[in-house]
C-alpha cells in the first residue's frame, strides 16, 4: 500500500523520523540553510502532510498550491505562522506541541531574568577583553532578585512554570491575564491577580508569556514602558511583535527602564539596531525551548500528530478539524 506523502523542512531528530517514516513516505529538507518559500511551494504541492517549523508560513497561497494537504504540524507551541481559518477552509488540520516544552522555557525566562540583573553578558565580555583588573567594590553593579517583584504577563501553562520558578527567590508575584486563574492556583504559586497597569507600576521585572494574536501585537509599547519603574527590566521569551521594537529602543534611550534580555524579536532574524550596541540589553536568538530534549520532544510530538491522522485517529493536539469524528 502507498503510503501519504509528506514533506518535513528539517531532517528533525531520529525518533521523529522514525515516527514519520512509519506512517508517511517522507521527503525531508536537510540543506544547512532553511527551506526557501519558492522551494516550499514546489515540495509541498504533491504532498498530504506537511511538519515545518515557526519561520514557515502556512496560509493561503501554500495551501492553494497544496491540494492533497490533510495536515500542517509546526513544531512549535506557537502558531502565529499559520493561517488558522484559511488550514480550515482547505481543511488541512493544524497542530502545535504544546506541554512539552513549558519547564525548559520557563528556564530559559528565569536565565535571561538573572543574566540582565546581574549583568553576566557584560561582564563575560569583559573578563575575555584581557582588561578586567581584577575585584573591585562597585563593578558591574546588578539588582538584586530575591525578594524583588515579578509581573507575568500571561500566566498560561509556560507563565506558570515561571512563577513556581520564584518561590526560591521569596519574590512577590502579580500576573495580568484576559482572565483570572483558580483561587487554588493563585494561592498555590502565591501569585495575585492585577491589571496589566498595576503589574507594571509596580514589578522590578515583567516576564511576558502571552501568544501573539491582535490583541497582544504591541502590548508593551511607549504607553507601557512610561507606566514601568525606572529600575525594571522587561524580559520576552515570548513573540517579538508583542514588544514594539522602536519603542523599547526609546524606553532605553530616555532610561524609563534599566534594562532589557530578549529571546524574540518583532522581525526575526532581523533585530532592531537600535538594540545591537547596547549593553543594557541581552539579544538572545530565540533559544528559549532549545534543549536536546525538549527539541526531540516537540519535533516527537508534531510526528505523533501526523501519525494519529493516518491512522484514521483525530491528532492530539490538533487547533482545529471539527470534520473529524472524535
Ligand atoms: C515555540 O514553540 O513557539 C517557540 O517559540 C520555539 O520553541
Amino acid at each position: 500500500m502507498t503510503k501519504p506523502k509528506a514533506l518535513a523542512t528539517r531532517p528533525l531528530f531520529a525518533e521523529a523520523r522514525t515516527i514519520l517514516e512509519q506512517h508517511t513516505d517522507v521527503e525531508y529538507w536537510s540543506e544547512p540553510d532553511r527551506i526557501p518559500r519558492d522551494e516550499l511551494l514546489k515540495r509541498v504541492q504533491d504532498k498530504d502532510a506537511l511538519v515545518c517549523l515557526l519561520t514557515e508560513k502556512v496560509d493561503e497561497e501554500l495551501l492553494a498550491k497544496a491540494p492533497a494537504l490533510r495536515i500542517a504540524a509546526t513544531v512549535s507551541v506557537g502558531y502565529d505562522n499559520i493561517d488558522i481559518s484559511a488550514c480550515t477552509r482547505h481543511k488541512v488540520i493544524v497542530t502545535h506541541t504544546p506541554g512539552v516544552l513549558d519547564e525548559t522555557t520557563a528556564d530559559f525566562a528565569w536565565t535571561l531574568l538573572m543574566a540582565i540583573a546581574r549583568r553576566v553578558v557584560e561582564g563575560d565580555a569583559w573578563t575575555r577583553s584581557g582588561t578586567w583588573p581584577g575585584w573591585d567594590l562597585d563593578q558591574l553593579l546588578g539588582a538584586d532578585i530575591w525578594g524583588k517583584t515579578v509581573g507575568i504577563v500571561g500566566l498560561g501553562r509556560i507563565g506558570v512554570a515561571v512563577a513556581r520558578r520564584a518561590q526560591g527567590f521569596r519574590m512577590r508575584l502579580l500576573y495580568a491575564d484576559s482572565s483570572r486563574r483558580s483561587l487554588d492556583l493563585e494561592r498555590e504559586l502565591t501569585i495575585q491577580w492585577t491589571s496589566l497597569d498595576a503589574l507594571l507600576e509596580q514589578s522590578d521585572f515583567v516576564t511576558l508569556h502571552v501568544p501573539l494574536t491582535p490583541d497582544t501585537r504591541h502590548l508593551i509599547s511607549t504607553a507601557a514602558f512610561e507606566k514601568m519603574k525606572r529600575s525594571a527590566y522587561l524580559i520576552n521569551t515570548a513573540r517579538g511583535p508583542v514588544v514594539d521594537e522602536a519603542a523599547l529602543v526609546d524606553a532605553l534611550e530616555r532610561r524609563l527602564i534599566t534594562g532589557a534580555a530578549l529571546d524574540v524579536y518583532e522581525r526575526e532574524p532581523e533585530v532592531h539596531p537600535g538594540l545591537i550596541g547596547r549593553k543594557d540589553v541581552i539579544l538572545a536568538p530565540h533559544l528559549a525551548s532549545a534543549s536536546i530534549e525538549t527539541r526531540t520532544r516537540m519535533a516527537v510530538m508534531a510526528a505523533t500528530n501526523v501519525a494519529y491522522l493516518f491512522e484514521g485517529r483525530r491528532p492530539p493536539n490538533a487547533l482545529n478539524g471539527d470534520w473529524l469524528s472524535r
